[in-house]
């Protein structure tokens, strides 16, 4: 579905990703981890247009969306979440996923399909789909349930989520790893999951792909990886990583 070849990004002369290949097979959950700064979310920058590559290619469903803008990568079907979640403050909950149905969808004319599409995506991640609701009442996982919201109202056939389940405790962690879950077999939807911490990421993803200083160290099977000498060098001392 999505084939990722040796694709790099410098910042200055800082390489932040450095030649980088994998694929993302149809009606997968890949998981994507690695220390703080190994360049997770530059990677995602980098598929989902918000940064040209310095060098490589991408290509999504045969087509190479490499240097296309974002907007037409969503519209062509992979919708991201951010990991720092940015809303539209002074609009209500509704109103931040009508704006992303509408915008997310070239194809959608009707403001009353958009309405439709993000009460359904309100619905599936467990936030209330009544208009009064302000985007000020939500706690860390309510907006990180709304980055969700906000992705799944363009209709994506990949969802690339920067979750960083940090700030949320242990059964918040657990539910949004169901969420994820639930996306991929209810809506058939293929998820690559970038996530800081191991422990709840491993339990749901069917491979993972491990990068460290912005190059790729292993890949996998969830069980082979977590037992691989270099992914535990990288993650040693740092327990929370594990949990
Ligand atoms: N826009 C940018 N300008 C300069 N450096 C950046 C920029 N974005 C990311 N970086 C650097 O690239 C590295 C990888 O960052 P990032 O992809 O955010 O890591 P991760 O998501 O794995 O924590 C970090 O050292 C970060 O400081
Ligand atoms: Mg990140």
């Amino acid at each position: 579905m999505l084939l990722v070849d040796s694709v790099s990004k410098s910042f200055g002369g800082f390489l932040a990703v450095n030649q980088v290949s994998f694929e993302v097979k149809q009606g997968e959950i890949l998981g994507l981890i690695g220390p703080n700064g190994s360049g997770k979310s530059t990677l995602f920058n980098l598929i989902s247009g918000t940064y040209k590559p310095t060098g490589g290619t991408v290509r999504f469903e045969q087509r190479d969306i490499t240097n296309l803008p974002p907007d037409r990568i969503c519209h062509l079907g992979i919708a991201r979440t951010f990991q720092i979640p940015r809303p539209f403050k002074k609009l209500s909950l509704l109103e931040n996923v009508v704006l992303s149905a509408y915008f997310g969808d070239d194809a959608l004319r009707s403001e009353a399909e958009a309405r439709r599409r993000a009460e359904q995506a309100l619905e599936t991640v467990g936030l209330p789909t009544d208009a009064g609701v302000s985007v000020q009442s939500l706690g860390a996982a309510g907006l990180k349930k709304l980055e969700l919201a906000r992705a799944l109202s363009t209709q994506p056939r990949l969802l690339l989520a920067d979750e960083s389940l940090g700030g949320l405790d242990h059964q918040e962690m657990e539910q949004a790893a169901d969420m994820l879950h639930r996306i991929r077999s209810d809506l058939g939807i293929t998820i690559v999951w970038v996530e800081h911490i191991m422990g709840v990421l491993m339990k749901v993803v069917d491979r993972v792909l491990v990068l460290d200083y912005g190059e790729k160290i292993a890949e996998g099977l969830p069980q082979a990886v977590a037992t691989d000498p270099k992914v535990i060098e990288v993650y040693l001392g740092d327990q929370i990583a594990l949990a």
